[in-house]
């Protein structure tokens, strides 16, 4: 049985690296048994106010957030943490080596449903050890993380991670509390009959969005040839899940819908981890157009459409755009 432990100690060298990792990941147990509790720990409605994305806070939103605060800001590797509950973000410890951004708890809409609901994280490198971390050391690419993954609270909870180039999965056990490794490299079908997006907000979206969809909703009798089936979770987490389980396109475009003017996900927290976990599974991830771990950002909250998953779905999505006249 290999174990979180096991893995890092034999796959990854970057020793402050996989500390800040188990530190995110024992904090995942913590609201993994809040959640199995669920109204008994009263976790669940509103918080009471409004976070910088001008979403009403739920409690465990809040909660998740201070516990991952708490934990890193112990953490001597964790220079600072950026989130999506917190307007700046929060320096830690200056001779840290690591930068760490996450979204506490996504799928916040599904917490008081008793559906799944998860944590994304993704970690960078800190480039002015001995200095006070400020929101500009994280305006960093994607494709500068050196580590990303999620956590997900669903029937049972799941641990996917990626470091160097493999995908790996791991299931919490919770009678002993490890991590057991259950898949060693996760990788992603090239095609897929699935996709997943919140298909009211179809009048929101540019019009070669409007057109793929309706391209799949014609399915085998249109220009695609087959059927197509859809899901949606509600939570980027347990679509992402699905689709590194079996494949399928995600997609949350970019809408003109007054709050999500570049679309609702966001770049530095959900995006850019979830697309280095679907690129190294062997997927594409993009903005409908331009590959998302690219994408040079200029605020800690900005917003990004997101197309990911399957390689030629999503390539078939980018030429749609493309060629679109
Ligand atoms: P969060 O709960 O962290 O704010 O993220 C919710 C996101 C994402 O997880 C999900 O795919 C999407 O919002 C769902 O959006 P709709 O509620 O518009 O369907
Ligand atoms: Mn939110
Ligand atoms: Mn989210
Ligand atoms: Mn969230």
């Amino acid at each position: 049985m290999t174990t979180l432990t096991s893995y890092l100690d034999q796959h990854s060298t970057n020793t402050e690296l996989n500390d800040v990792i188990t530190t995110v990941t024992n904090v995942g147990k913590t609201i993994s048994q809040l959640l199995r509790k669920g109204a008994l720990a009263d976790i669940l409605g509103e918080a009471g106010n409004q976070n910088v994305q001008g979403e009403e806070q739920k409690k465990l939103d809040v909660l998740a957030n201070d516990l991952l605060l708490d934990a890193l800001a112990e953490n001597t590797h964790c220079a600072g943490v950026a989130s999506e509950e917190l307007d700046n973000a929060t320096p830690a410890n200056a001779d840290g080596s690591l930068l760490v951004l996450f979204d506490p708890l996504d799928g916040s809409s599904n917490i008081d449903i008793n559906m799944a609901v998860g944590t994304i994280f993704s970690i960078l490198p800190y480039q002015r050890q001995g200095q006070t971390s400020e929101n500009s050391d994280f305006l960093q690419a994607g494709n500068q993380q050196l580590a990303a993954g999620y956590l997900l609270y669903g029937t049972s909870t799941i641990l996917a991670l990626t470091i160097t180039e493999n995908v790996v999965m791991f299931s919490l056990d919770p009678d002993t509390g490890d991590y057991v490794l259950i898949e060693d490299n996760v990788q992603i079908d090239a095609d897929t009959s699935e996709y997943a997006i919140n298909s009211s907000n179809y009048r929101y979206w540019r019009a070669p969005m409007q057109q793929y969809i309706d391209e799949l909703i014609a399915g085998e009798a249109g220009v695609r040839g087959r059927d197509f089936n859809t899901r949606w979770v509600a939570a980027m987490v347990g679509d992402v899940h699905r689709i590194l389980c079996r494949g399928g396109l995600f997609t949350y475009p970019f809408d003109t819908k007054y709050a999500h003017k570049a679309g609702k996900l966001r770049l530095m927290y959900e995006a850019n981890p979830m697309s280095l976990l679907i690129e190294r599974a062997g997927g594409g991830a993009t903005d409908a157009v331009n590959r998302i771990l690219d994408i040079e950002p200029t605020d800690i909250h900005q917003r990004v459409p997101v197309v990911l998953g399957s390689k030629n779905e999503v390539d078939y999505v980018k030429n749609l755009h493309v060629n679109y006249s």
